[in-house]
């Protein structure tokens, strides 16, 4: 029995747009989902899954399709984490070579189901990692990053960037402009996330946007503008780290703070990061409602995370007042400070 677990994410800014190129940079948080992988002597993969933070499954197929799970959850989800665990056998198969391989596979997540922390990314990096350990065949972490964003490829119908997956493999911050990743050195920033207990269909979401630029010149400007500000953003970044702000690089971080001058600077990009993806069409009332209390709770900046429709959103704010705001939020079913997972994929059990 072997069991990985990998973190899931925030995007600090660059969602949606990373798909078409423009550069991103999302960071691991400490939200994990575990992976149990035991190799059976049959072609049959089990699957359960438990704490999705929604009543878990079990399902039972052979062959790569999955039959239909009887369980309590919208099926939507359930046919969405099915499709990842199944993506991930049939990479770990690949990877080792071993077509039959047959698995009994547990999933344990902390990590709410399409609500814009990775959850998918993380079941399917954990997912390769644990399986392909559990056959004797480890693969390198670029293999694995690579082998997760072609297992989430396949699931999102060709339209997904290789961020969340490398994010979590990696762990930290990290930078993604098409199939360049790489981690990069990033201040310890105060996230807060706020839940709206809902999520959103990701290939619809990233669908959506598709049309939009393909139809307008304004839609794909505002695309190529969510660019120049990640572009912004990261060169404030590494402007902090040269400076020496506290929190970055490799060193332990204790308590000291990013500079207050960094954080404001950062919010406002991400106030206008938010603001372009609601013009393309992928924010949703609730997460409009949690972005602004937010910021009228005194947060530096707030801004929907992941592919949104429902789901999360994320604030920087170095005080409690964001969380309690959001705590008080209608639509906000639950609100908690995120810290950085600067370790990404690791193995629990050999
Ligand atoms: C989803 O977490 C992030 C998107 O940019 C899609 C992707 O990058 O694959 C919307």
């Amino acid at each position: 029995m072997t069991v990985c677990e990998a973190p899931g994410k925030v995007y600090l800014f660059g969602e949606h747009a990373v798909v078409y190129g423009e550069p991103a940079v999302p960071a691991a948080i400490e939200r994990r989902a575990a992976v149990t992988a035991e190799p059976r002597s049959d072609d049959h993969v089990r699957v359960e899954a438990e704490d999705l933070s929604l009543n878990g499954f079990t399902v039972e197929y052979s062959g790569g399709t999955g039959d239909h799970p009887d369980v309590d959850v919208p099926t939507p989800l359930v046919e969405a984490a099915m499709g990842y665990v199944d993506a991930a056998v049939r990479q770990a198969r690949d990877a080792a070579d071993a077509p039959d391989a047959g698995f009994d596979i547990t999933v344990e997540s902390d990590i709410p189901l399409g609500a814009g922390l990775g959850s998918s990314a993380a079941v399917v990096v954990a997912g390769i990692d644990a399986a392909t350990r559990a056959l004797g065949e480890p693969i390198d972490r670029r293999e694995l990053a690579d082998r997760a964003y072609r297992a989430e490829h396949e699931v999102q119908d060709g339209q997904a960037s290789r961020a969340d997956t490398f994010c979590s493999t990696m762990g930290g911050a990290v930078r993604v402009e098409g199939d360049d990743c790489e981690p990069i050195e990033a201040p310890n920033l105060p996230f807060v996330v706020g839940f709206d207990g809902g999520a959103g269909d990701t290939g619809e979401l990233v669908a959506g946007v598709g049309e939009l630029r393909e139809e307008y010149g304004f839609a794909a400007d505002t695309v190529e503008s969510i660019g120049d500000v990640v572009r912004t953003g990261e060169a404030l970044l590494a402007d902090a780290v040269a400076e020496g702000a506290p929190g970055s690089g490799s060193e332990p971080t204790g308590d000291a703070e990013p500079p207050a001058e960094l954080l404001a600077e950062l919010g406002e990009l991400m106030d206008f990061n938010h603001g372009l993806l609601s013009a393309l069409g992928v924010s949703a009332r609730s997460l409009d409602s949690m972005v602004w209390a937010a910021r009228n709770a005194g947060a530096h900046g707030a801004k929907l995370t992941g592919a949104g429709g429902g789901g999360c959103i994320v604030a920087l704010d170095e005080s409690d007042a964001t969380e309690t705001a959001l705590s008080f939020t209608q639509g906000c079913e639950d609100a908690f400070r995120a810290e950085l997972a600067t370790e990404g994929v690791r193995v629990v059990e050999p």
